[in-house]
């Protein structure tokens, strides 16, 4: 099996297990979907084959690929609808029923999120009225989704968020107040499972993460189509463009640290981390697949540029938080010092690193 084709095909044989398994599934992505625009095609005609009941754009969907909403819903493939400021334009609902239970999804933007809670409450009010349980597809950052889940005008309203646009991935969902916060795992390479169970009107919320497991057998459809799209591809395909301006680049490079942590800097500068874009580059294999994990610069940016050594690759901001208010304040609360195991098991995943060891891998990347 191809590489690529794999990961794509593999996750679509895990899904299917997952819907097989378990009744009442509802089946959601966070958008993200292609990265570079370049599969959106392959990818949604996965989606109708899969029957997802929604697909969410990010805004990287929208500016990669024009009507990619309507490309969507031609395909058969709902698309969660944006929570709308009331009273300007009502939020269309899409409502999905599962044993019984109306749930009905809205996607949250950042520039939605930002406005006052109180401006915010007449749409998930009409949210409420139309279903049990209400979802929100966050492109808003944990913070956002917390104070929102806090506010007294907001809180009681919201059941789940499902945060897509978080660096730190938390494996356990976050409650706050009665709101279940679940962060997206990034790459693409695993399946989230997350349930919400009602016990005397108080909900517990559970989560899991399935990487995407080698053994796993392809859905033979998906695989098709992700074959024929990638030989239709020529190797080089990925939109090398000028690098941004370093404003947009939306982490502080190991540079920045450099000038406080020289230790820390010269330490990551011999590790394989540093090196990530040389081997792929080595490779020959530029490609959004690859850059997925093998760069920090595509991650934060959805683009692809080459970035002078040290610039890009497995960053400091790639484990600490992307650095840019710390780097100013040396505040240590702007920065995350802890690293959990689950956020190197992001890329040291079943499939790329089978024997990845953590306790072995921590000791090799020392530099502390
Ligand atoms: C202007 C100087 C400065 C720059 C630039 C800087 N730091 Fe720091 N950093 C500090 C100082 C000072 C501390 C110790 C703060 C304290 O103990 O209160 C610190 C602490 C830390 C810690 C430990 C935090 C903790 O909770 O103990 C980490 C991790 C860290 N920095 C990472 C970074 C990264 C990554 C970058 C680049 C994105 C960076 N720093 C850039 C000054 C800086
Ligand atoms: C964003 C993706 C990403 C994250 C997160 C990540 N790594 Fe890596 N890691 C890589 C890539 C890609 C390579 C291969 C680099 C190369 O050689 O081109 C690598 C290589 C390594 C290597 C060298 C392996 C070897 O055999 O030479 C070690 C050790 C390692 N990582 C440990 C860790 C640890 C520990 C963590 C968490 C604290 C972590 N990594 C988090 C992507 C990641
Ligand atoms: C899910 C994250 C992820 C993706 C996607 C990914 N890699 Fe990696 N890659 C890693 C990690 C982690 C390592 C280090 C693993 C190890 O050392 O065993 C690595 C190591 C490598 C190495 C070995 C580096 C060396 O010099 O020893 C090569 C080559 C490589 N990757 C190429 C690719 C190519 C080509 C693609 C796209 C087809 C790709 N990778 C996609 C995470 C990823
Ligand atoms: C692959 C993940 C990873 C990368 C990349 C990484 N770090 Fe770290 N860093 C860690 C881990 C893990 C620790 C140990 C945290 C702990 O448990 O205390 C750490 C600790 C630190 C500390 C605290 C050290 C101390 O003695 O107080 C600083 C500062 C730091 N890193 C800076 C950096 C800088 C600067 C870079 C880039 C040049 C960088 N790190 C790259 C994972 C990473």
């Amino acid at each position: 099996m191809g590489g690529q084709a794999g990961g794509l095909a593999r996750r679509a044989a895990l899904i299917e297990e997952l819907r097989q398994g378990r009744e009442g599934a509802i089946l959601l992505d966070l958008g993200n979907l292609a990265d570079v625009g370049a599969k959106h095609e392959p990818v949604l005609d996965a989606a109708a084959l899969l029957k997802y009941d929604g697909v969410s754009l990010s805004e990287a969907d929208v500016l990669l690929t024009p009507a990619v909403s309507e490309r969507a819903r031609a395909k058969g493939v709902p698309v969660v609808p944006q929570l709308a400021l009331a009273p300007t334009k009502p939020t269309r609902e899409l409502v999905v029923v599962r044993g019984g239970s109306r749930i009905a999804l809205a996607a949250l933007p950042r520039a939605v999120a930002d406005e006052p809670a109180a401006k915010l409450a007449g749409a998930l009010r009409s949210l409420r009225r139309q279903a049990e349980v209400v979802v929100l597809l966050s492109y808003a950052g944990l913070e956002a989704d917390k104070r929102l889940a806090r506010a007294p005008e907001t809180g009681g309203l919201i059941d789940v968020i499902l945060e897509a646009d978080e660096i730190r991935f938390e494996s356990q969902p976050l409650t706050v107040g009665t709101t279940g916060i679940f962060t997206a795992a990034r790459g693409g390479k695993c399946v989230g499972e997350m349930s919400v169970e009602f016990a005397n009107g108080k909900p517990t919320f559970r989560q899991a993460v399935h990487q995407v497991e080698p053994s796993l057998t392809s859905h033979p459809g998906v695989y098709e189509r992700m074959s024929a799209f990638l030989a239709a591809q020529p190797e080089h395909k990925s939109v090398a463009g000028e690098p941004l301006p370093l404003g947009l680049w939306g982490y502080a490079p190991a540079s920045f640290c450099a000038e406080c942590h020289l230790s820390q800097t010269a330490a990551w500068r011999k590790q394989a981390h540093t090196r990530s874009m040389q081997t792929l580059q080595r490779e020959g294999r530029l490609l959004p697949e690859c850059l997925a994990c093998h760069s920090e610069y595509f991650r934060m940016t959805n683009q692809f540029a080459l970035l002078p050594t040290g610039e890009d690759g497995v960053q400091c901001a790639t484990c600490h938080g992307d650095g840019l208010l710390h780097s100013v304040s040396s505040r240590k609360q702007q920065v995350f010092r802890k690293v959990p195991e689950d956020l190197c098991r992001t890329c040291h995943n079943q499939e790329r690193d089978p024997d990845f060891d953590y306790a072995k891998a921590r000791e090799r990347i020392r530099h502390w």
